[in-house]
């Protein structure tokens, strides 16, 4: 009988699940729809580690309520916006993440989100879908090119910097705001400007890279929004509380947005409905990370995480 137990807050791959099985006593969520706080508290009592994800809001009330036997909580993504950090440091319980490994697949996401928003994807597909193609016309769902615009990156993070070599590939000039200028290494030739504002103005395509933090919630206002060239296109896969809605959805009918590509929104799933009746959306349901490659490679990162704690050993991915 393994020694220690884990809980699962939903299902993961198939391989991850046997994995844990063959090295822990497995909980597992297997309705695999998201845990209430209590559901969570309660279904830890028995367990040392808690793998969860981006659904599972954990916290300041959750980590206080954690038995003492939890030793590590290993989040299955990146973000770390559903994690109170200031609140596991001080229960004492180490928290970890899966960086790196999804990068590609959300990069590509991205470019999905692009090309979706900007070649009129959902349009083509409900036209074929709904029966009403009547067939190849020259003014038929004209687009835009990405080939010779210029592509603003607000973050040029791990994800942000695999947006930009791809988006390269199309002919797309990348430029870009952050924090601070990167290395000329990892700008790649990209055009670095200070602030927000600065890069906005030439952005005829927009891609969001930035954390969800109280400083970032809803960094594309409506101010903002109005600083892009009109007909701009704008594609978000970081996190939905970058954008303000509203002002979004006025800009894509004002035609101040040409298109948005969005897979990730705020208060997901319930997505503001005004994305839904517009035609110049594209929308996926938060899948960015959603590959098998990526899926399990995340999973054994964060049973990674949880081995190393489990056995006294430092987590690599550590963030509280
Ligand atoms: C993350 O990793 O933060 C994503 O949003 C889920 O894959």
């Amino acid at each position: 009988m393994p020694e220690h137990a884990v809980l699962f807050t939903l299902r993961l791959p198939d391989a991850e699940e046997r994995r844990a099985a063959r090295d822990y006593r497995l909980m597992i969520n297997s309705g695999d729809r998201p845990l209430t706080a209590d559901e969570i508290v309660s279904r830890s009592q028995e367990v040392d580690a808690v793998v969860c994800s981006v659904v599972d809001k954990m916290t300041a009330a959750v980590f206080s309520r954690l038995p003492a036997r939890v030793r590590i909580v290993a989040s299955f993504g990146v973000g770390t916006d559903h994690l109170d950090l200031a609140a596991a440091k001080a229960r004492g319980v180490v928290v970890t993440n899966t960086p790196e490994v999804l990068t590609d697949a959300t990069a590509e996401v991205a470019l999905l989100l692009l090309l979706g928003a900007a070649r009129r994807a959902y349009e083509g597909q409900e036209i074929l879908r709904s029966g009403r193609w009547t067939g190849w016309a020259p003014t038929q769902l004209m687009g835009h090119q990405l080939t010779g615009k210029r592509l603003g990156i607000v973050g040029l993070g791990r994800i942000g910097q695999a947006v930009a070599r791809r988006a390269r590939g199309f002919g797309v000039e990348i430029h870009y705001s952050d924090q601070r200028r990167l290395p000329p290494e990892k700008e790649e030739g990209a055009l670095f400007h200070p602030t927000v504002e600065e890069l906005l103005p030439l952005s005829q395509l927009l891609s969001l890279h930035a954390p969800s933090t109280p400083e970032t919630k809803h960094l594309l206002d409506a101010r903002r929004l109005a600083l892009l060239p009109r007909g701009a296109i704008v594609v978000n896969s970081a996190r939905g509380d970058l954008v303000d809605d509203e002002a979004l959805i006025a800009a894509l009918r004002s035609g101040q947005v040409g298109a948005a590509g969005l897979d990730v929104f705020q208060g997901e799933p319930a997505i503001n409905p005004g994305y839904r009746s517009l035609p110049n959306t594209f929308l996926l349901p938060h899948m960015g990370s959603a590959t098998i490659e990526t899926r399990e490679a995340m999973g054994f990162r964060a049973l990674d995480n949880v081995d190393a704690v489990l056995s006294g050993r430092p987590a690599t991915d550590r963030v509280a």
